[in-house]
Parts: C-alpha cells; structure tokens; sequence
C-alpha cells in the first residue's frame, strides 16, 4: 500500500493582515526554486483567502480556511460557508481545532456536519482531534482522541479525499510535544480506526501531528510512522521557517 503523500499546512490563526502576504510570497518563491516532497497549504484568516490566492496564482501552495459552517448559506450573522471559502480560492478547511471546541463549544456532531457541508463545496477537511493534558494524564488519551475520530468523521467518508490532524491541546503553542512513542501509538491507534471505518480510504487519508511543530523538531516527527504531514501553527508565519519544516520530510 503507498502510504499518503505527505501535506504540511500553516495555520495562520488570527494573525495576518494584507502585509503578511509577503511572507506568502517568499515561500511560493523558496517552493519554484526547489519543489517540496510534500503538498503544502497555507490557512490564513478568511479575510486574507481571496488576497492570496492571487497572490499564490500559479504556485503549488493550496489555500485553507480555518473553519466554516455546516450550511451553505443563510440567517447566520458572522459565520461564512464552505462554499464561500471555495469561491474566495481555499481548496481546503480546517475544521475541530481546538481552539475552536474549547471557544465556539463545537462538539463532534458539529465538526462531522461542517465536514459534510465542506464536502459538498468540494474542500477537502482536515479534521482536528487531540487529548487535553488531564486527560493524557489519566491515561485516557487514545481513547478520547478515538471518540473524536469517530464522532466527528461522519459515517460515508470512503472514497471521499480529507486528513485528520491529530494535536494534543497541550502541546499547541506551549513549546510542548509528546514523546515520538506517544506520537506513534496515537497515530496507528487513529490509522486503525480509519481503516475499520472507511477501508482503503483510511489507509490513503494523511495523519498529521500538530503542536508545537518547528524547524528543530520537525524531521524527528515526520519520520514517525503514519505521520504523514504536519499542521504547523507559530512556525508558518514566517517563510524561511516554514520552508525548513516543508524540506524535513
Ligand atoms: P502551534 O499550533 O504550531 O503554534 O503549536 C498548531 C495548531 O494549533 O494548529
């Protein structure tokens, strides 16, 4: 079976206002001199999607929104669709961030609908899911992180084309990452999942790790098996930081 091809994306979160695009820029750049293994994504804040894919045209860099409502359109003041991040030039979404279950009170019934409505638009989710520190504590981790997969990736996803992201909240922004053990247990704890689920398909959806992901850490975590990419938060707002993480798998 060929394993996944890799994809490391960059969360941009709330930062970014249309300077930061020159960081953009300057990866697209770094990207044509010397082409990635991997499939790369950058995740700016909506407001920034439409600024750049005109400014990525032509360059390998997918464009991601960071979140979206389950419905298409309508009386939901403040919310954007799926849809609208397609029409703006995102090819994908993240969707069950943590910060946005620990925020927004999205529970995994709300991320598996807005993975429906993201399918619908032709995105592809990258599905969030990762233990708190109590809860890695008491020695509950993979059983959390396997609820989540199961209840917020809805039911007919074979053949269909998404990643999951696996992110310890402790570890997001903290400098913290879990041992490569832990790493490697929670992700063929995931991918067996996956493949009980959704067979092929599961065997061929990308697992990445997230959290405190950076250019010194990154080549030991990618070469953990079933770590099939990266979602890189602090470290993707600068290009030269990004790329060395882009270059370590
Ligand atoms: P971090 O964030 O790389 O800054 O820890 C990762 C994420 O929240 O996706």
């Amino acid at each position: 079976m060929t394993p996944p091809r890799p994809l490391i994306a960059g969360n941009w979160k709330m930062h970014g206002l249309a300077a930061a695009l020159e960081e953009a820029r300057a990866l697209a750049g770094l990207l044509k001199a010397q082409p990635a293994a991997a499939r790369v994504a950058l995740c700016p804040p909506a407001t920034l999607i439409d600024q750049m894919a005109w400014a990525l045209k032509g360059s390998d860099i997918a464009i991601g929104g960071q979140d979206c409502r389950a419905e298409a359109s309508g009386a939901f003041t403040g919310d954007v669709s799926a849809e609208m991040l397609k029409d703006a030039g995102a090819a994908l979404v993240i969707l069950g961030h943590s910060e946005r279950r620990a925020g927004h009170g999205e529970s995994d019934a709300d991320v598996a609908a807005k993975v429906v409505g993201a399918l619908r638009a032709g995105l592809e989710p990258i599905v969030c899911v990762g233990e708190s520190l109590a809860e890695r504590r008491a020695g509950h981790a993979i059983d959390v992180v396997q609820g989540q997969v199961r209840g917020a990736l809805p039911a007919d996803l074979a053949g269909r084309t998404f990643a999951v992201a696996y992110e310890p909240v402790w570890a997001i922004g903290s400098g913290l990452t879990p041992r490569l053990a832990d790493i490697e247990a929670m992700h063929a704890a995931i991918r067996a999942d996956l493949i009980e689920a959704f067979g092929p398909t599961g065997a061929a959806t990308p697992i990445l790790y997230g959290g405190s992901v950076k250019p010194a850490n990154a080549r030991e975590i990618l070469a953990v098996a079933d770590v099939n990419g990266a979602l890189v938060g602090g470290a993707s707002l600068k290009a030269t930081d990004f790329i060395e993480i882009i270059r370590a798998i």
